[in-house]
């Protein structure tokens, strides 16, 4: 059986940056309180007419020329977001549009902050059961639409982006392992419960979240399906080199790592520039490791992460 690996990585920023201090003169908030609370100091916010299929697009643009492969190569196009550019069609179809290639499986996945994770699973097993050979897996989020810029619980949080691998059919092996899980009763600590019907939006269209229920969910949920993972791959926390976690909170983060026994200095952390970019926050993480070189060519990598739904997960990879 053939296994995939990432062939190559992209991701894209839009350039507008709100600050915690720009944020503080609109609401009543300050840079100490987001800081000490969350890690985070600055997000990136699209412009108006930017959607996600936009910056999806600008992502895979670059992952597929970091990878060498053409777009027309693709024979799959998986998205995950919660911000998608309408209701239907899928943002994997439009992002599909956008490259200019036509006819290739194109479909959306939703798990929130865990969609890439998803995401990159669901693309594992199509081409390693041989329905795909190339696959392009993208996290793209525009969170900044869902927010309610008068709540300063939430919208300190989160900001807009997009990352991108390529993954391809190896002969040998690059997902290792991955568990996915999901616990539907969790549904009311976070959500953006509305709806579209007669014509009109119902409910509130705003990202709800209970903070601190949240937070103690995340950070069991994330430490157990971590150490979960590595216990049935048979491997042990001395042979991850890096973990790129979702960019959530530094505290999540820093839990995690504790509990996982891995020091800070092999984490990859971009929370404090990028905010909490939900299903973006990932690949967005890891492109920038992979850039900059400290994730490098036959290393081992663990991605873990957590959203709405609850949804959750780890999977391990050799880079
Ligand atoms: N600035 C100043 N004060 C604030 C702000 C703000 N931006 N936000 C909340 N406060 C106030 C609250 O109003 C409250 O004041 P009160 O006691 O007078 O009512 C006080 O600060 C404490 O509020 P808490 O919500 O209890 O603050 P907490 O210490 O729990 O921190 C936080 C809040 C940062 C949201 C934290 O709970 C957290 O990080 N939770 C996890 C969030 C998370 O990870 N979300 C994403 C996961 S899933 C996904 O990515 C979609």
């Amino acid at each position: 059986m053939a296994y995939s690996r990432i062939l190559g990585t992209g991701s894209y920023l839009p350039p507008t940056v709100l600050s915690n201090a720009m944020l503080a003169e609109r609401i009543d908030t300050s840079d100490e309180w987001i800081v000490s609370r969350t890690g985070i100091r600055a997000r990136h916010i699209a412009d108006e007419q930017e959607t996600t299929s936009d910056l999806a697009c600008k992502a895979a643009q670059a992952a597929l020329a970091d990878a060498g492969v053409a777009a027309d190569e693709i024979d799959l196009i998986v998205v995950a977001t919660t911000t998608p550019d309408m209701v239907f069609p899928s943002t994997a179809c439009l992002l599909q549009e956008k490259l200019g290639v036509h006819g290739c499986a194109a479909f959306d996945v939703q798990a929130v902050c865990a969609g890439f994770m998803y995401a990159l699973i669901t693309a594992n097993n199509y081409i390693k059961s041989g329905m795909a050979k190339k696959a392009l897996v993208v996290g793209a989020e525009v969170m900044s639409r869902i927010l309610d810029w008068q709540d300063r619980r939430t919208c300190v949080l989160f900001g807009d982006g997009a990352g991108a691998v390529v993954l391809g059919e190896s002969d040998e092996p690059g997902i290792l392992h991955a568990k996915l899980a999901a616990d539907g009763r969790y549904k009311d600590i976070l959500n953006t419960p509305a709806q579209i019907a007669d014509g009109k939006i119902q409910g509130m269209p705003y990202l709800h979240m209970d903070g601190p229920a949240v937070f103690k969910f995340a950070v069991k949920a994330l430490s157990d399906i971590a150490e979960k993972t590595l216990g049935e791959a048979g491997m042990s926390k001395d042979q991850v080199d890096w973990l790129v976690p979702h960019q959530a909170n530094l505290r999540i983060i820093e839990s995690t790592a504790k509990h996982l026994g891995l020091p800070m200095e092999r984490v990859v952390v971009t929370l404090p520039e990028q905010g909490n970019t939900s299903a973006a926050s990932i690949p967005l993480a890891l492109d920038v490791a992979v850039r900059d070189g400290r994730i490098q060519r036959g290393q081992t990598v663990m991605l873990e992460g957590i959203g709405g739904g609850f949804a959750w997960g780890a999977v391990l990879l050799t880079f």
